[in-house]
């Protein structure tokens, strides 16, 4: 399936300066990966510098909406946190694009506010919520948590959100439930992409029920120390960090408790190349490539892929 783009595309994103050391090591990596022209990740740093203004620029309405919430330093990285502007410029958005250097363009048109979010199916008691009324009544924390997506590109993230449990036990699932199913919005006048009638809109995931209980699993509803910008899956988003990132899905307006195994959006369009289940495993590779190694954004750093991606003796017990 071509939809999710494949490693000739990879890019980086043009607000990143990348030290000669990195760049020569990516260039290895890249050789390992059989791609022809490493020259093709260099941009010019005037591209750069425009890029990163125009986010800087977009950012700011959010980044003064500050989010006042403790960190949880039970969920520390030891890798550096990722740039926000280079985060908010290398994004998955298939809504609004697929270039993922310019979603943070194409989400102007993007209300998320109001927002409501239904909770439904086998659940004692059914609601349906305001997103800024839920947020009062959930314990928000931030969590910086590795973040890797099934391209093989990776971040360190500082979410901020309130664990999926925590919802749950308010609905309070009936003994039946197996499995969460969540969608993402419809609205074709706000997301051009959703005219595109070879995807299956809205955006649809799903988890075990053993997997959304887990204190790993984030409802997120902001980043960086305030609210979610549009193109990082504003107002409220899911965040499995030991999943690969398209489990990840963004923008919910649905959680739905049922006894069938959901099908979701990615295995619906290539049902050989994203498993409902996608724990990150660099023992499996994607059929069209390997999931050894991984590649961080901003910094070009390369590291060995880890399984279920650092966060085995949290969940390994899953499986
Ligand atoms: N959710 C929706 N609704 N639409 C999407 O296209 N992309 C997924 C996931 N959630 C996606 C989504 C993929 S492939 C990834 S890697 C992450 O969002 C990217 O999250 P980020 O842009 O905040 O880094």
């Amino acid at each position: 399936m071509p939809y999710i783009k494949t490693p000739q595309e990879w890019e980086i994103p043009e607000s990143q300066v990348t030290p000669e050391s990195d760049y020569i090591d990516r260039r290895k990596f890249i050789k390992d990966l059989g791609i022809a022209s490493a020259s093709a990740l260099l941009l010019s740093s005037s591209t750069a510098c425009a890029q990163k203004k125009g986010v800087e620029k977009q950012l700011e309405p959010f980044q003064a909406q500050k989010l006042a919430v403790e960190n949880n330093t039970r969920f520390t990285v030891e890798r550096p946190i990722t740039d926000e502007v280079v985060a908010a410029t290398y994004n998955n958005y298939y809504e609004f694009t697929s270039s993922k250097s310019t979603v943070w363009k194409r989400v102007d048109k993007f209300i998320t506010r109001p927002w409501e979010i239904e909770i439904s199916g086998l659940v004692e008691k059914p609601m349906t919520l305001d997103v800024d009324d839920l947020i009062k009544q959930m314990p928000i924390e931030e969590r910086i948590y590795r973040f890797r997506c099934v391209e093989r590109w990776a971040m360190v993230v500082p979410w901020i959100g309130f664990p999926m449990k925590a919802l749950l036990e308010k609905v309070q699932p009936t003994a039946e439930a197996k499995y969460v199913r969540m969608l993402t919005f419809l609205d074709p006048d706000m997301a051009p992409e959703q005219h595109n009638v070879r995807m299956p809109w809205p955006y649809f995931e799903g988890l075990t029920l053993a997997e959304a209980m887990n204190d790993l699993t984030l409802l997120v509803v902001g980043i960086y120390g305030h609210v979610l910008p549009p193109q990082h899956g504003a107002p409220i988003r899911l965040i499995v960090p030991w999943k690969y990132g398209f489990k990840s899905i963004k923008s919910i307006v649905s959680i739905e408790l049922t006894d069938q195994k959901p099908r979701t959006f990615w295995n619906t369009l290539g049902p050989r190349e994203y498993d409902f289940e996608a724990n990150v495993n660099p023992n499996v590779p994607h059929p069209r490539w390997s999931q050894a190694k991984e590649w961080m954004i901003g910094s070009g750093d390369i590291h060995k892929t880890v399984i279920y991606n650092g966060y085995g003796n949290s969940v390994a017990h899953l499986y």
